[in-house]
This record gives C-alpha cells, structure tokens and sequence, in this order.
C-alpha cells in the first residue's frame, strides 16, 4: 500500500477538508485539515472491490447474509485480539457514536451520573448530555514519561456516589495511550467499589503502534465481565466512518437484556455497506493493511515530533496508537486565543481545540496525523514558522 500517494479530498464532501472552513475559517485551497478523526490515505483495493460489488448488484433494498457479518467480527475479535465472542453477544449499531448513546440511553436513568477518564473524545461528554445525564469529570494524570495515568485516588474525592457507568475510550483518544493490564486491574476494582457498568469504548483498537499490545476489556478485567459493554468497529481501522456501521459487545446475559430491551424498539437493522466494507475490512488481507498501516503512522509520529521538538514551550504527548497527537502549548507562555491565532490563521491549520475534550485539555489542540508523511512534515514546518521558529 503506498500511503505516500497525494489524495485531494477537497471537494469530495469530506467532513474535514470540507468542513474546515466553516469550523476553523481555514480555507481548504491552501490550508491542512488536522482535526476530524479519518485518514486522508485511498481505500485499499480489497475494499474499494468490495463496495463494488455491492454496487453491482444493482439493488439496495432489504438483505440477508449478516451470519457473514457476524462470522468476520467474530473472526477478528479472536484472531486479532484473541477474544472468542458469540453472535448473541453483538448487537449492530450505525457507527459507534449511535452504539455509545444508545448503551447510555439503555443502562442509566436521566438524572444519572456518567464518569469519563478527561480529556476526552468530546463526543463523550456532549452524548452524556445530551442524553440529560450528568458528567462527572476524573482528570487523567501526567506521569515523568509524559503519559496519562489513571489517578484513582484522587477520584475518590470526585465521584458523588451519583454515577452508574464510567465511559472509557481504551486506547485512549486523545494521544493513544494503551491502558496496560496494572491500570486495567485496578480500573476493575474501581468499578466494583463504585458499583459502575464498564463501556469500553475499543474503536481505536486496531491502530497500536509497534511494540505496544491492546488488551481488550474482556480479556483483561474478567472479574467485572458482569458489568461490561464492549464497543468497537471496523470505522477507524479501515477509514469508513462514512459507512455508519458498529458493534455494541455485551458478554453478561442481564446486562444484555438490559440493553436488548431498549435496543429492540428501534428496529435497527444493519448497514448494507457497511456490512459489506467490515466483511471484507476483517478479513487476512485487512489484517496485513493494518499491520503496514500502523508502522506508517507510528512514523508520522515520528516525524511530527520530532519537528515539534523545536518549538519552545509546546509539549508533544508520547503516542502508543491512534494518529491523534496530543499537543499541550502551555509551556509557550501564550494564551490559547493566541496560540489559536497562530495555527488557524497563520499556520493554516485546521485543528481540534483541546478544551472540547474536558477538565485538563484547556491548553491543548489535537493534530489529526492519519495522512501522508510529507503533508505531517508540511504541517509541522508551518507550525514552527507560525511559533517563530
Ligand atoms: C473514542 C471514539 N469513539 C467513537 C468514535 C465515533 O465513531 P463513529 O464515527 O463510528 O460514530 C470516535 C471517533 O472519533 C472515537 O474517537
């Protein structure tokens, strides 16, 4: 796969080359979208052939074949993270932000807390709300490395005794960091103690970096399988978000029924696409595009650090997955609205504004790496020339 290769998104209704302008006021003809989390790369073929054929068929009406769909996620979940799931356990949602509402809607009562490890995916804390339940906040903390940690005595003077579930994105976006099996333990008994249901939100899960593994909730917190929803997807991995098609894991038969009950009056059938793209996404072929991938973006980050290494005062998290690079300005001694200036307005670059992602991301934007090396470096040069360097 060459993810070298130049793609011009713009114009093709991208919601982040498109999109960036009426965000940021970043003009696509000569600005860089950094914020929307898709990669810029071109469709493997393998996928691209498979929604040809869907195409072909000329018809997108009803359809049947989702033992296929279930068979190729569960085939992934064992052969790539080693977990043996069963088709009863899976419920198929349109994309993994409609799988996370509805596992709120279904499990917790408006009024109801719901904790989230911050700063966070903001769509977290605006589904939360939106849902009219409330968020309680636990401030990820920094350790010497430079990574976040859960600070799990430190919340113990946060929870009110109100929260019924805790929300995680594992790995973590942003930044990626890998949770290891220690802090997943003691997530474990921190959920016990509180009496909270698990979401482990594991849609950044294929995305590790080389030398770093994931371990799926499932795996690694068994003693809390009563209490846990998985949720993942073949969206990030393969870069077809546009498809809107999800899984929403639920291992524990009440829980399941908890969640079925609700679920069921929607009526949601699958994604005829996107049933087609994940079949052929979780598949040998999928899974060496992914290996390659991974290295790729690994790479970027190296770049993108490196380069940023010059900047004074700006402060590049350490990355294990993902290609979403954390970036805290406030070692520059400038304020966001300027720091902001300098990257929309003279760098040209559309960003994700930390402060978004909840308690601790106020001085942090978010740079979207998941695109060609030499636009990573174009990036990075304009940054530094923005800063002064
Ligand atoms: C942690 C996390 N969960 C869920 C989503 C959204 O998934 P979808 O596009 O399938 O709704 C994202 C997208 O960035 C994400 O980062």
């Amino acid at each position: 796969m060459n993810f070298d290769q130049v793609v011009n998104r713009v114009g093709t209704k991208s919601a982040k080359w498109d999109g960036m302008e009426r965000a940021f006021g970043v003009a696509p003809g000569d600005g860089i979208a950094m914020w929307i989390a898709d990669m810029d790369f071109a469709a493997p073929a393998f996928l691209s052939a498979a929604a040809q054929r869907y195409v072909d068929t000329g018809n997108y009406g009803y359809f049947t074949g989702m033992d296929e769909f279930h068979e190729a996620v569960a085939w992934w979940m064992k052969t790539r993270h080693g977990w043996q799931i069963e088709r009863a356990w899976t419920f198929v949602t349109f994309g993994l932000g409609h799988g996370i509402a509805t596992t709120l809607m279904a499990l917790t009562e408006r009024g109801d807390h719901i904790a989230t490890f911050t700063p966070v995916y903001h769509e977290f804390q605006r589904k939360i709300e939106a849902a009219g339940r409330i968020n309680t906040q636990l401030p990820l903390a920094v350790d010497d490395a430079g990574l976040y940690y859960m600070d799990f005595d430190a919340y113990e003077a946060l929870m009110t005794g109100k929260e019924k579930l805790l929300l995680i994105s594992s790995p973590h976006n942003p930044a990626g960091r890998v949770w290891t099996q220690d802090e997943l333990s003691k997530l474990a008994a921190f959920c016990q103690k509180h009496d909270l249901i698990l979401v482990s939100d594991e849609i950044h899960h294929d995305l590790v970096f080389p030398g770093h593994q994931h371990k799926t909730a499932a795996l690694a917190m068994p003693e809390i399988l009563d209490r846990l929803v998985v949720t993942c997807a073949a969206s990030k991995t393969f870069n077809i978000a546009g498809a809107r098609t999800g899984c929403v894991i639920i291992p524990d038969p009440a829980l399941r029924k908890r969640f079925a009950d609700y679920y069921g009056c929607f009526d949601i059938n699958a994604n005829g696409l996107g049933v087609a793209l994940t079949c052929a996404a979780y598949s040998p072929e999928g899974a060496a595009w992914v290996d390659e991938l991974t290295a790729y973006l690994a790479g970027n980050f190296e770049v993108f650090k490196a380069e940023l290494a010059d900047i004074p005062g700006a402060t590049v998290m350490p990355m294990q997955s993902t290609y979403l690079s954390w970036v805290d300005f406030s070692g520059t001694g400038l304020g966001m609205d300027e720091v902001n200036t300098r990257v929309y307005k003279q760098a040209k670059i559309a960003a994700t504004p930390g402060v978004g992602l909840g308690r601790g991301g106020e001085n942090f934007l978010r740079f979207n790496l998941g695109t060609r090396s030499s636009l990573v470096a174009e990036a990075a040069a304009r940054l530094k020339t923005a800063f002064g360097v």
